[in-house]
C-alpha cells in the first residue's frame, strides 16, 4: 500500500459515492476513526459532520484534545455529553458481552438520532481489517461492523462508508500521517470503541470508571517512553486487603498491562524496568483513591487478549 495513492484512490471513491449528499462520522479520538474522518474531510469538505458522542467512558480530557487536534485541519469536531445515558444502559450489567451490548445499542441509538437530525444519507465507520477478522473469527463482536451484528443501517436511510476497512493499523498510521495528521493522534495507542468500559472488570459505574481513568492516565505517563502499542490500566473485580494510615482497607486491584504488537492480533508484555512498575506502583496507589494494590500483566495474546472485558 502506498499512502498517497490509497488517499487519492479513496477521495475519489468517497467523493464519487457521496455525490451531493450528506455524511457524519463519529469520533473517538483514536487513531482509526481520526484518519477515517481525515479522509473523508479532504474528499468532502463540509458535506462532511464530524461527531464526538462523550460517552462518560473515554481517557482523561479526550473532547478537549480531539477538537484541539482537528483544528489546525480546519475540522470543526461537534461535542454532545451523552454520558448519562451510557451510564444508565451499562447499569447492573457485570458480563462482558452485555456490556459490549449495552454500549453498542446506545451507541446506536444516538448515532440514529445524530442522523435523523442532521438528515445524513452516509454514515463514515473507522472500521480496519483487524476488526472484521475478529469478529468472523468469533473471538469478539467489534462495535462497528454492522452487518455482522445484525444492524441494519438502510432502515436509517443510511450508506456505510468504512475507507480503512482493508488496512492493518501499521497502514493507517501511515495514511494519517500522509493526510497531515499531528503525531498526537497517527502514533496514539488504539483505544477500543467502547472505551473505559473493557477496562473495568464487572460493573461500570461513574465512579469504578473514574478509577480507572485515573490510573490509566498514570500509566500513559509512566510507560509511554517505552513506546508500548497499547498500555492501559484495568480495574478488578475483585477487593483485597491493605492497609491505610494504619488502618486496614479492603480496597481496589488495579492490573497494568502494557504490550508490544504490530497488528493487535498477538501481542507481548513489554519488559519494563523495575524502576517503572515500582513507580506505577506509588503513584497509582498514592494517587488513585482507594487502590491499594498494583498487579503487573505478564500475558501474552494469545492466550490473552489485550483488553480485559
Ligand atoms: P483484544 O482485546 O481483542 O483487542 O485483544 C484487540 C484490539 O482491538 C481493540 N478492541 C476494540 N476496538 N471495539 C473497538 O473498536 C471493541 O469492542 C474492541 N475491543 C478491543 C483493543 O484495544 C486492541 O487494540
Amino acid at each position: 500500500m502506498e499512502p498517497k495513492e490509497f488517499i487519492a484512490a479513496q477521495k475519489k471513491a468517497i467523493a464519487e459515492a457521496v455525490g451531493q449528499g450528506k455524511a457524519l462520522v463519529a469520533l473517538s479520538g483514536g487513531v482509526d476513526s481520526s484518519v477515517a474522518a481525515a479522509l473523508c474531510h479532504q474528499a468532502l469538505g463540509q458535506a462532511l459532520d464530524c461527531l464526538f458522542i462523550d460517552d462518560g467512558l473515554m481517557r482523561e480530557g479526550e473532547g478537549a484534545a480531539v477538537k484541539e487536534a482537528f483544528r489546525p485541519l480546519g475540522i470543526k469536531v461537534r461535542v454532545i455529553d451523552e454520558s448519562e445515558r451510557f451510564f444508565a444502559a451499562l447499569k447492573g450489567k457485570p458480563d462482558p458481552e452485555e456490556k459490549r451490548k449495552a454500549f453498542r445499542d446506545t451507541f446506536y441509538q444516538v448515532l440514529g438520532e445524530q442522523v435523523r437530525e442532521t438528515k445524513a444519507n452516509f454514515l463514515v465507520q473507522g472500521t480496519i481489517a483487524a476488526d472484521i477478522k475478529e469478529t468472523q473469527a468469533g473471538v469478539k463482536t467489534q462495535h462497528n461492523v454492522l452487518e455482522q451484528i445484525g444492524l441494519d443501517p438502510k432502515s436509517w436511510g443510511l450508506h456505510i462508508l468504512e475507507p480503512l476497512k482493508t488496512l492493518y493499523k501499521p497502514e493507517v498510521r501511515q495514511v494519517g500521517r500522509a493526510l497531515g495528521l499531528p503525531p498526537a493522534i497517527t502514533e496514539r495507542m488504539p483505544f477500543p470503541g467502547p472505551g473505559l468500559a473493557t477496562r473495568v472488570v464487572g460493573e461500570v459505574t461513574p465512579e469504578r470508571v473514574e478509577t480507572v481513568r485515573k490510573a490509566t492516565a498514570i500509566v500513559e505517563e509512566e510507560i509511554g517512553h517505552l513506546r508500548p502499542f497499547q498500555a492501559f490500566a484495568v480495574l478488578l473485580n475483585d477487593r483485597a486487603t491493605g492497609l491505610r494510615d494504619g488502618e486496614r482497607d479492603f480496597g481496589q486491584i488495579v492490573a497494568v498491562r502494557a504490550v508490544h504488537s504490530s497488528d493487535a492480533l498477538t501481542a507481548t508484555p513489554v519488559q519494563a524496568p523495575w524502576e517503572v512498575l515500582a513507580r506505577l506502583q506509588e503513584r497509582i496507589c498514592a494517587e488513585v483513591p482507594g487502590v491499594v494494590k498494583v498487579l503487573y500483566d505478564l500475558t501474552p495474546k494469545p492466550p490473552s487478549t489485550i483488553e480485559y472485558v
